[in-house]
């Protein structure tokens, strides 16, 4: 997703400064934003000049620290809260205090993010949706303490790099996944029990109601680990047996089978077409 976020602000025209906890998936996010950018100019979507711009405006860092710089934070970390609270807690001390913090978080509450960092008025959900240059929409979750000018600028900044912002309460899953887990989830249970293959589900979904994709093949797109994670948190906040993650999902995550990203899941992906 991180990438995906940084290629859509230097298509629009601001500068990104790219960082993660690993060195080689740093490189590999650099390298994919370059190459959609590329494909903007094949797509007629940017200019070569304008292509040329953006790559200049793109730097990376490894260092926390270097993002005292920065006029807003998007942060896109592995779906546990306890990972993405350690991140904000570094940054508050480094950060102007005025800045916005921003979560792209599946599903997590943006109340309890936003009360792990010294500044829950400036602490606002940003869900964007993968692939995230050609979704368009932008969940934008103020929690119980984000200040209204938060929102308003969130929902202004999705604005300008040419997203649609739906503003939506802070609640387990928001709207998006709240819907759309269970529908994956139902699927994974229509396949542990045979009702059909893996194939069959997801031609009934595109051809009799119109999806895109099947929600098993969404599934992979997404990451069975990111579904599961989310269906965790709405199982646990909203105790209710309906968000059972299917032991079948946890079965698959168990054995490494994470979707596109590893090459299997529900189907299976040679090298060069795996994300
Ligand atoms: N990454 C980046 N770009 C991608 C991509 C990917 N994984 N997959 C497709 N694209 C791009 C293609 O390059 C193409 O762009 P182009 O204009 O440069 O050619 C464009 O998307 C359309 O792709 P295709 O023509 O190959 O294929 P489709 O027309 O079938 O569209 C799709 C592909 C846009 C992925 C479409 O199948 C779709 O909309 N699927 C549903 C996606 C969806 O529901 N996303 C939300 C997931 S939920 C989520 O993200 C929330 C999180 O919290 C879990």
């Amino acid at each position: 997703m991180g990438h995906g976020i940084a290629h859509v602000m230097l298509r629009a025209g601001l500068s990104v400064l790219l960082t993660d906890a690993s060195a080689k998936f740093l490189e590999a996010g650099a390298a994919r934003i370059a190459k959609g950018l590329a494909r903007d100019v094949e797509k007629e979507r940017l200019t070569e000049e304008a292509r040329q711009q953006a790559i200049t405006r793109l730097k990376t860092t490894a260092k926390l620290a270097d993002l005292a710089a920065c006029d807003i934070v998007i942060e896109a970390v592995t779906e546990n809260y306890d990972a993405k609270a350690a991140v904000w807690r570094a940054l508050d001390p480094v950060c102007r205090p005025e800045i916005i913090f921003a979560s792209n978080t599946s599903s997590i509450s943006i109340t309890r993010l936003a009360a792990a960092t010294l500044r829950p008025a400036q602490f606002v959900g940003m869900h964007f949706f993968n692939p995230v240059p050609v979704m368009q929409l932008v969940e934008v979750v103020p929690g119980l303490q984000t200040a209204p000018a938060t929102v308003e600028a969130t929902m202004q900044l999705a604005t300008a790099v040419g997203k649609t912002p739906v503003r939506v309460n802070d609640a387990p899953g928001f709207v998006a996944n709240r819907v759309l887990l269970p529908m994956i989830n139902e699927a994974v249970f229509c396949l542990r029990e045979g009702v059909a293959d893996a194939k069959g589900i997801d031609d009934v979904m595109k051809l009799g109601m119109n999806h895109p994709m099947g929600p098993l093949e969404l599934a992979d797109l997404i990451g069975l680990d990111v579904c599961l994670d989310i269906l965790k948190v709405l199982y646990e906040s909203l105790r209710e047996p309906k968000y059972r993650p299917c032991p079948l999902l946890e079965k698959m995550v168990n054995a490494g089978w994470l979707g596109r990203k590893t090459g299997r899941g529900f189907y299976e992906y040679p090298p060069g077409k795996a994300s």
